[in-house]
């Protein structure tokens, strides 16, 4: 085993699916402005199999910035990106492909492999390197879906942790890398008023939505290998319910929560099939790559339990989509009544309790609902949100975040093998043993189950809008409230 020290930062950045969708939607954006913030200053060696030269990978490279709403708007930061590409073209299967590598490295003895290629890859590419020593001292960054199941993710950390160190792999989930989710962990920690009520006596109930209303956008084929479950919810929702509901870490360093969310995904209850409903949006299997008879699901909807003392009988109600009514992120904890009805409206069951609302994205947005009298006689109110708009997401990229911080070998917001290991064992049973997807209408918020079913007396599912309510559209092509 072999790894780079933590904290030392890497002298080069390896990224192998250089062709990739992947690089061109993410990557290569994040990298330039990196090389803008000043973050990105060593040598990137794009490798793929695509017969490409350097000049291709510029051309992706530029191609896939101006894509950006942004654009080129730093031609010189954009010149000191290409400066820094170097490009490697080879099968992964063939030793020559590492010799190649290892050639163009030269001298930098510390570099950081990111794996941006399809997982059934991660276990070629990681012994190729091992055959050429370029395992040691050095870090990998492993993209997600972590395995496929708690079989598969256990041979794949059995490769990976056979040539390097648990402290050099770097298991990337990219919505750690979101201001509005790490916001969620600064947010229960800075402010010590919430503590007290953060817990089963004062939180009836908690939802996660995370809703997208276009479909798998030419990823037909890989969404077939995956389905909602395995693509977002096992991580992502799963990643948010952790930062939500973990004991405070012990100490300042990144050790501290990830031993503090481990310890969640651990006391998280295995889903059983009545924990799960499942849907397809009308017109998926006409998709590329998607089979005629194909019963993936592109919606997932899951009530979980996180089995400890402070959580215990709390139910989580956690769902994804694709095709749904918004493109919108939201979590919704919601307090228990009061104990006495003593106001009219009380018993109303149309009347939400006190909740407090999480907007993740498009953009971010903490509302605290409360109820307020109205004006009258009665003693009758209604609910009004005390709002608080946060910090552009748009701001910085989750890809720029994570890879800069991989490269300065700070680990705080990667996974690790024992939370990715508790992570599958919850959805295990239930990636086999399962209901038949029910179809629904693109533009609507999933099938009826979810609603009915599922979430029952604790619903209704709360549907995030399109926009924050603090949000104002940009009147400059910017992004602004
Ligand atoms: C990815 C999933 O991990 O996350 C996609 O594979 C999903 O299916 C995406 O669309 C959502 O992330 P973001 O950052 O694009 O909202």
């Amino acid at each position: 085993m072999a790894g780079a020290a933590p904290h030392t930062p890497s002298d080069a950045l390896v990224f192998f699916g250089a062709s990739g969708d992947l690089a061109r939607k993410s990557i290569f954006p994040s990298l330039y402005k990196m090389v803008k913030s000043g973050n990105l200053t060593v040598p990137v060696i794009g490798v793929a199999y695509s017969q490409w030269t350097l000049d291709d990978l510029h051309q992706r490279a530029r191609d896939a910035i101006d894509a950006t709403p942004s654009g080129v708007d730093d031609p010189a930061a954009l010149d000191r990106l290409l400066s820094l590409l170097r490009y490697v073209d080879g099968d992964y299967q063939d030793p020559t492909t590492f010799t190649a590598l290892r050639d163009v490295l030269g001298e930098c003895g510390a570099p950081t492999h990111y794996l941006a290629i399809p997982p059934s890859l991660f276990g070629t590419v990681v012994q190729g390197l091992k055959s050429v020593d370029l395992h040691r001292n050095a870090r990998v960054v492993v993209e997600k879906p972590f395995g496929r199941d708690l079989q598969s993710a256990r041979e794949l950390n059995s490769v990976i942790t056979d040539a390097f160190d648990e402290s050099a792999i770097f298991r990337i989930d990219h919505f750690l890398g979101k201001e509005e989710i790490m916001n969620l962990l600064y947010f229960r920690f800075a402010n010590a008023m919430f503590e007290p009520i953060w817990n089963r006596n004062y939180i009836e109930s908690v939802q996660v939505t995370f809703a997208e209303d276009f479909g798998v956008r030419g990823r037909g084929a890989f969404y077939e290998s995956a389905g909602a479950l395995r693509d977002v919810v096992e991580n992502h929702l799963f990643q948010i319910v952790a930062l939500l509901t973990m004991e405070a870490p012990t100490y300042q360093g990144y050790g501290a929560v990830q031993s503090a969310k481990a310890n969640v995904f651990k006391a998280m209850r295995p889903l059983t099939r009545h924990d799960y409903v499942r849907g397809q949006f009308v017109g998926y299997r006409d998709e590329d790559g998607v089979a005629e008879h194909s019963d993936v699901e592109t919606y997932a909807a899951v009530r979980l339990f996180i089995d400890s003392w402070r959580w215990s009988d709390v139910p989580f109600y956690l769902r994804t989509g694709k095709c749904l009514a918004a493109s919108a992120g939201e979590v919704v904890v919601n307090f228990k009544r009061p104990p006495q009805a003593l106001f009219n409206d009380a018993l109303d069951p149309d009347q939400h309790p006190n909740r407090l609302r999480f907007r993740l994205q498009p953009e971010g947005e903490i509302g605290l609902g409360v109820r307020v009298k109205r004006p009258g006689e009665e003693f009758v109110g209604h609910e009004q949100e005390l709002l608080l708009p946060t910090e552009s997401p748009l701001e910085r990229e989750p890809y720029e975040r994570l890879l800069s911080d991989a490269l300065q070998g700070d680990s705080a917001l990667f996974t690790h093998e024992d939370s990715v290991e508790a992570a599958w064992k919850v959805v295990d049973a239930v990636l086999t043993d399962h209901a038949a997807t029910i179809p629904y209408q693109p533009g609507t918020w999933g099938p009826e189950e979810a609603a009915g079913r599922l979430i029952g007396d604790d619903g209704p599912w709360h549907n995030p809008q399109p926009h924050a309510r603090t949000y104002s559209a940009p009147h400059n092509g910017g992004h602004a409230r």
